[in-house]
């Protein structure tokens, strides 16, 4: 069999941010798998599958549910526990792709956002044309959440001729340092930020939640003036919709 995927970058839940590019591949995908990661996830396959209707002019494709395996959050060696998730990912994958493509085709992944920013498809992917079970692969970008937050407040996310780091709330309270330049936080469910406003009292920070989708939410200010009114803010979007994304940056000084 010859089955061909396509790692497709979809934005954020918002059809009108798929690249034109993207919508031609949706509509040459036949099997499109999705993660299914619980109840609390439904809302966002069912963003995916709006993408779909909306952009596919025909009815020959099909959508897939892959039962995501469970990750071992308490392992104390955080890279050899991901490793280990996305490998049986692969297998999980490797077995669906064998069962619905039999006769070959192609696979498509809509990857929340860019397919390039902390998501883990590209490297299953690989490794599944490592196994041979997809001849080859193509990565379509999309719209990550840290350019919808920087269009949202109307920013560049570096100041002139200095740097951007991206990192994850996990590493934020280590790793922080102002000679960083500008940092992009994802992945933070704590707010972590809130540990620095004692060391660096005049953080600015530019925040968004749900960017792209109705219910988007923003704020922007000192960090210290503002971090409670975020975590409220927070809470109450996650209380209404279920589930909340949120990503920020932190920036020492206002651009002159
Ligand atoms: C697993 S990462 C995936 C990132 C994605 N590939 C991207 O390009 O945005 C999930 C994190 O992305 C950020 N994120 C994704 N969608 C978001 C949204 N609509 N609004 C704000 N942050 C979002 C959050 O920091 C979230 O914890």
């Amino acid at each position: 069999m010859s089955v061909d995927a396509l790692v497709i970058g979809i934005g954020t839940g918002d059809p009108d941010q798929l690249t034109v590019a993207a919508v031609a591949a949706l509509n040459t995908v036949d099997v499109f798998l999705v993660a299914d990661k619980g109840a609390a996830k439904r809302d966002l396959a069912g963003l995916r599958a709006e993408i779909c209707r909306h952009h596919i002019r025909h009815d020959r494709y099909r959508l897939v549910e892959v039962p995501d395996p469970e990750r071992d959050r308490d392992a104390a060696d955080y890279d050899a526990a991901v490793v280990d998730w996305h490998a049986r990912r692969t297998d999980a994958y490797g077995e669906v792709i064998a069962r619905e493509l039999g006769a070959g085709g192609t696979v498509g992944f809509l990857v929340w956002g860019d397919p390039s920013f902390y998501d883990s498809t590209i490297r299953v992917v690989a490794g599944l044309a490592e196994r041979g079970v997809v001849r080859d692969f193509r990565v379509l970008p999309g719209i990550s959440s840290l350019q919808l937050l920087a269009a949202a407040h109307r920013i560049v996310l570096n100041q002139i001729g200095r740097p951007v780091h991206v990192t994850t709330g996990r590493r934020l309270r280590a790793e922080y340092a102002a000679e960083l330049g500008d940092v992009v936080v994802m992945l933070d469910g704590d707010l972590a930020c809130a540990d620095l406003v004692p060391i660096y009292p005049d953080l600015e920070i530019y925040w968004g939640a749900q960017l792209g989708l109705p219910d988007q939410r923003l704020v922007a200010g000192r960090l210290g003036a503002v971090i409670v009114e975020i975590g409220q803010i927070r809470a109450a979007v996650r209380e209404s919709r279920g589930w909340v994304m949120d990503t920020y940056l932190l920036r020492e000084t206002r651009e002159g």
